[in-house]
């Protein structure tokens, strides 16, 4: 019963805003000077942060936490936030949530080099994808039990160990995934899969001038110029399914016209999620060097998104900080129309304005490893075993978000 005197006390202050009714309001005043501040043995980037004067239990019930009055644009007046399905221990929601206009369907892969799913050196993970009308439905009928179907995508030839998420429909109309690889024999790569059946693919990258990539992770499409960035990370071998890395880990970029494949940043620990703000002039990528996977973690490592101005020949300068997160690794990264930053980090998706402080929140209690705006005002949010659907205003800013 603190709560309604909390929100009071900071509306006052904030103009008349009607609050949401699955909206939290945080002062980030409230927080600055905690009675008891825990060492990192006990507060650290596992646990969740939970705003004084809140229990966990309404930080879940509100997801929508508002840090800065910017925040109630995105969410709208009645922003809503529903699980549509769950697969117990095995992360099948995990990455490469990528939506196909066409047909209304998201497509997304399990977890690749996860225990719980047995993927990795063995076997493969594999792509599915859910119908949004029917996620719609599932939602409509209010029965929280209720699921969407989960239907397994049999891409042709398979794409190994897949992850990241990329301009599906801008990209000559098919998805973009990265495939991180698998053992000696198979290299990282980029593929290109037909979205519609027999979801052919083709191989469009393996290789830097015959190196085995380490384990590709994510790629964007540059709004201005059109070329495929993509990252290179550690996660294969840190996750025990690729050798020891043969190259740093590095940005790249691939021009799929003339062939022309470069590296266009470096000095990372672990090169994680990538992005472009609205007219492309802006990467934004994610460094997840805190998270060594089957190793551990690495409190002092980054946990951080810098990011570059990109130059008008399509190479990347003035490289910052922008972010750095807690709690969790900010994983998947993603804008909107407003140049607003959106990551899934380690309780859920966090916002932050152009200027990098944080807005906002779509709190979920748990590691959102990616997300994707689906069409104006719908998201679906990647939560290792849950998948959610989110309603708010914002729209995405990747050219096939906009439908
Ligand atoms: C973080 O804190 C939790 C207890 O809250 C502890 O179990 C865990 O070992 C800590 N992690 C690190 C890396 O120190
Ligand atoms: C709710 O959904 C569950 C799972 O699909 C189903 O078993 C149950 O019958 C549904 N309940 C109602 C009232 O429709
Ligand atoms: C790759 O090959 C080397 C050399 O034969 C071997 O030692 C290593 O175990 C292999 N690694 C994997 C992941 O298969
Ligand atoms: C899939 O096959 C069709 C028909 O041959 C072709 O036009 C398309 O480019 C293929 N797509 C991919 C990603 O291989
Ligand atoms: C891109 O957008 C930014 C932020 O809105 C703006 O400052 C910049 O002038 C734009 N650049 C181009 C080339 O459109
Ligand atoms: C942890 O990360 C920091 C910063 O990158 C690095 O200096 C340090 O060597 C790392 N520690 C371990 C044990 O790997």
């Amino acid at each position: 019963m603190l709560l309604p005197v909390f929100i009071a006390v900071f509306l006052g202050k904030a103009a008349s805003q009607a609050v949401p009714a699955q909206a939290l309001v945080v002062d980030p005043k409230s927080f600055l000077a905690l009675d008891t501040v825990l060492p990192p043995s006990e507060s650290n980037f596992t646990n969740l942060f939970i705003p004084p004067g809140t229990t966990e239990e309404e930080a879940v019930a509100k997801p929508f936490h508002i840090y800065d009055n910017a925040f109630y644009k995105i969410i709208g007046s009645n922003p809503t936030l529903s699980i549509i399905a769950r697969s117990e221990v095995d992360p099948i929601f995990h990455e490469a949530v990528v939506w196909y206009p066409a047909k209304d369907e998201v497509f997304f892969v399990q977890n690749a080099g996860a225990r719980a799913a047995g993927t990795g050196l063995e076997k493969s993970n594999i792509i599915q994808k859910i119908s949004l009308a029917q996620a719609e439905e599932v939602v409509a009928s209010g029965n929280s039990s209720a699921e969407v179907d989960v239907t397994l995508v049999k891409a042709n030839p398979p794409v190994i160990n897949s992850n990241g998420n990329a301009g599906a429909t801008n990209y000559r109309r098919q998805i973009v995934f990265t495939g991180e690889g698998q053992g000696n024999d198979t290299a990282p790569a980029l593929y290109l899969m037909n979205p519609e059946e027999p979801y052919n693919t083709t191989v469009l990258v393996n290789n830097f001038y015959g190196r085995q990539f380490n384990s590709l992770n994510d790629v964007a499409v540059n709004p201005r110029n059109g070329e495929l960035y993509f990252t290179d990370s550690l996660y294969g071998y840190l996750q025990d399914f690729r050798p020891p890395p043969g190259l740093p880990t590095q940005v790249y970029r691939l021009n799929t016209n003339t062939g022309s494949l470069t590296a266009v940043a470096d000095g990372f620990d672990k090169p994680n999620g990538i992005t472009f703000s609205p007219n492309g002039t802006y990467a934004y990528v994610t460094d997840t060097g805190a998270q060594s996977a089957f190793y551990g973690y690495n409190l002092s490592a980054p946990s951080s998104i810098y990011r570059y101005s990109v130059e008008d020949d399509g190479t990347f300068s003035n490289r910052k900080l922008f972010a750095f997160i807690s709690p969790g690794i900010p994983d998947g990264v993603h804008c909107d129309t407003e140049g607003n930053v959106y990551s899934g980090v380690g309780d859920g998706v966090q916002v932050w304005n152009p200027a990098g402080t944080l807005i906002g929140k779509i709190f979920l209690g748990t590691f959102a490893a990616n997300f994707r705006f689906v069409g104006k005002g719908r998201m679906i949010i990647a939560a290792q075993t849950e998948l959610y659907y989110a309603t708010l205003a914002a729209q995405g800013s990747d050219p096939q978000d906009q439908f």
